[in-house]
């Protein structure tokens, strides 16, 4: 048997194996395995050297065991080498009878009447690999038709839109226990008790200097207007507090010592001041902010109800937008 297959097929194969085996138990996520853990890469060298010392030291004692024959046990053992094995006889076997066409000594009896110019037809069986993989065909095609077409299975269409939906919500999943993942895009106003608090000791210890514990503004602008210089909202603000204000103005970005988690936290608490009324307040800078996402429809209904004379068409407006905006919102 062991003759049958050389060793330069015998070792890739068996290493080759071994590499998938570890491939398939390690999760590795993206990357090979043995890129993401080296350790693996070393394992699997040992490996390789390993096989191949084996390889070695056996065929050096089939060698030697050879060369401590006599004639008659050489001759003997030669004959035994030569002779097919049991397995590729019988792979022989199973190979013609795959085949099903009759030996050439007896085609005598297969072959049809019927000569053209010399040329003659056997009349041979189908090959049974072939017909038997025909009838599988034609079961699976039964009950393909029945599974998708008669009983409605999921197809690849609904297959898609179920592992999306799973997908989604195992993101959603993930983004609640990964909190420390917000981004500018992400952040949303954060309205626990613990992250208030926790936003108002960053403000206390980072902020106070320039903005004033009651966020009045001092070197830095006034906080609890309406007014703005880079935005408000959470998101314009998580930008300034991020990325820092305009050029020279003070306002660093603070992305360097604060985590996002951090960020979202004390721009929360920084939107808590809008509208109170501080000691010492700055005077306004910037303009009064407008969100234009979330509570356009309040703005509108407040310029309603402030605008008395309230024509027809204003109000159709109104609802246009509103409409506008719904439509945003919910692509
Ligand atoms: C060294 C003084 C200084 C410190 C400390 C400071 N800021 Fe500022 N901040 C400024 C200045 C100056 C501006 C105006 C920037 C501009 O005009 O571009 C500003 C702007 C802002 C704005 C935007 C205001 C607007 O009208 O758009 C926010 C929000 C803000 N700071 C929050 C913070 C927070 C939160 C901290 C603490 C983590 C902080 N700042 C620390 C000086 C400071």
């Amino acid at each position: 048997m062991r003759h049958l297959i050389p060793s330069y097929i015998r070792v890739p194969v068996v290493f080759f194996a071994i590499a998938g085996l570890i491939e398939y138990f390690v999760d590795s996520g993206d990357q090979p395995a043995f890129i993401e853990q080296p350790v693996i890469l070393l394992f699997l060298l040992l490996v390789l050297l390993f096989l191949i010392a084996i390889e070695g030291i056996v065929g050096t004692m089939d060698n030697i065991l050879y060369q401590s024959l006599d004639e008659e046990g050489k001759a003997r053992y030669d004959a035994q080498r030569a002779a097919p094995s049991k397995l590729a006889l019988w792979i022989k076997k199973t190979y013609d009878k795959l085949k099903g066409a009759k030996p050439i000594e007896e085609e005598g009896e297969i072959i049809l009447d019927h000569n053209y110019d010399g040329i003659k037809e056997l009349d041979n069986n189908l090959p049974p690999w072939w017909l038997y993989g025909f009838y599988a065909t034609i079961i699976f095609g039964v009950v393909y038709m029945a599974r998708y077409h008669v009983f409605n299975a999921d197809d690849q269409f609904d297959e898609y839109e179920i592992e999306y939906a799973e997908a989604n919500r195992a993101i959603e999943e993930y983004k609640k226990t990964a909190k420390n993942l917000v981004d500018v895009n992400t952040v949303v106003v954060l309205t626990d008790a613990a992250d208030l608090n926790a936003g108002k000791k960053i403000f206390e210890v980072n902020c106070v200097a320039c903005h004033m514990a009651d966020g009045g503004g001092g070197i830095g602008p006034n906080l609890t207007d309406e007014h703005w210089i880079l935005g408000g909202g959470i998101k314009n603000v998580f930008r300034t507090i991020s990325e820092g204000g305009r050029d020279g103005k003070g306002m660093v970005a603070w992305k360097n010592s604060l985590k996002p988690i951090e960020m979202a936290q004390v721009s929360s608490y920084v939107l808590l001041f809008q509208g109170t009324t501080p000691a010492n307040p700055k005077e306004a800078e910037g303009d009064i902010w407008v969100d234009e996402s979330e509570d356009a429809s309040e703005t509108i209904e407040a310029q309603e109800s402030s605008t008395e004379d309230t024509t027809n068409e204003t109000e159709e407006d109104a609802t246009e937008v509103i409409e506008e905006v719904q439509t945003v919102a919910s692509n």
